[in-house]
């Protein structure tokens, strides 16, 4: 598989490495495809630190706890790829999944234990997510031995999950998080937004619209009642259901009661419209 111009599409482990042997500094970019603007951003950031930018396409199954969402799961190889090279990626590695599961899908090397961080929040409504996302970032990240590697602040708690991996494992990897980007009216960008109807789409804005009202309420209003608030601009709309919407530690994905001027507090929200489920969160202080 070869796109045109210089960027380079592999399939295999071997020709990942092979690709890279003469490379000194790699940036990292995984992904699972579908990709949109949130992406690209993390490839520019890759590219302004003139690292050798690598990106995986990978939809990873062990980290879908419901079959019919890892079905649902949009791909787009051909759009990506196009996408991938106006964006100067160097090389593109998709594998698989017996390539990316050589040993036992069980191995322990790779089943870590995150703690509270895997079990709270979307821990909580999406159980062994977070061990499924630590395992494959942990092989890809053999694979492709990066120096940095590059991910959306979209996927807060993901992001903490891979922190956290890198420090266990005591890996030598940058990890960059980078801001959520969003469409015009404050949607954050998700491969999962192309799945919304033209209807759900025009309501979906409410995520982040909740999340500035906490963070414009906090230190104003209780923590209950910020979230009580939130729980009616749900009630009254009749394109979302609510999953939660929490006020949350950012070390440690642990509720907060009280804010009491604490810095790194984020706010955390999930909603489904129909089928579809959308996340999004934002530093409050
Ligand atoms: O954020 C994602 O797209 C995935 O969770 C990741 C990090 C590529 C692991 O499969």
């Amino acid at each position: 598989m070869q796109a045109s111009g210089y960027m380079k599409v592999v399939k295999k482990k071997e020709e990942v490495r092979d690709a890279l042997e003469d490379i000194s500094r790699i940036g990292f970019v995984p992904t699972m495809g579908a990709l949109h603007e949130g992406h690209i951003s993390l490839i520019d950031a890759s590219r302004k630190l003139k690292l050798y930018t690598v990106c995986s396409i990978f939809i990873n199954p062990t980290q879908f706890n419901n079959a019919t969402d890892l079905d649902a799961y949009p791909i787009d190889i051909e759009g990506d790829l196009k996408l991938l090279e106006a964006a100067g990626c160097d090389l593109v590695f998709i594998p698989n999944k017996d390539e990316v599961y050589t040993q036992s899908i069980e191995d322990p090397k790779y089943l870590h234990d995150f703690g509270a961080l895997e079990t709270n929040i979307e821990g909580a409504f999406r159980p062994g997510h977070f061990k499924g996302v630590g395992q494959v970032v942990h092989i890809l990240f053999e694979i492709v031995q990066p120096h940095s590697a590059f991910f959306g602040e979209k996927d807060f708690q993901q992001l903490q999950v891979i922190r956290k991996l890198v420090d266990m494992c005591n890996l030598d990897i940058d990890i960059v998080g980078l801001p959520t980007v969003r469409e015009s009216d404050g949607l954050a960008m998700s491969s999962r937004n192309r799945r919304l109807t033209p209807l759900q789409r025009s309501h979906a804005n409410l995520l982040y619209e909740a999340l500035k009202y906490a963070a414009d309420e906090l230190g104003q209003s209780s923590v209950e009642d910020i979230n009580e608030h939130v729980e009616d601009m749900f009630k009254n709309d009749p394109e979302l259901r609510l999953e939660y919407f929490e006020i949350i530690h950012a070390s440690n994905f642990e509720r907060m009661h009280q804010f009491e001027g604490q810095k790194e507090v984020r706010g955390v929200i999930s909603a489904y419209a129909g089928e579809v489920r959308l996340i999004d969160n934002k530093q409050l202080a």
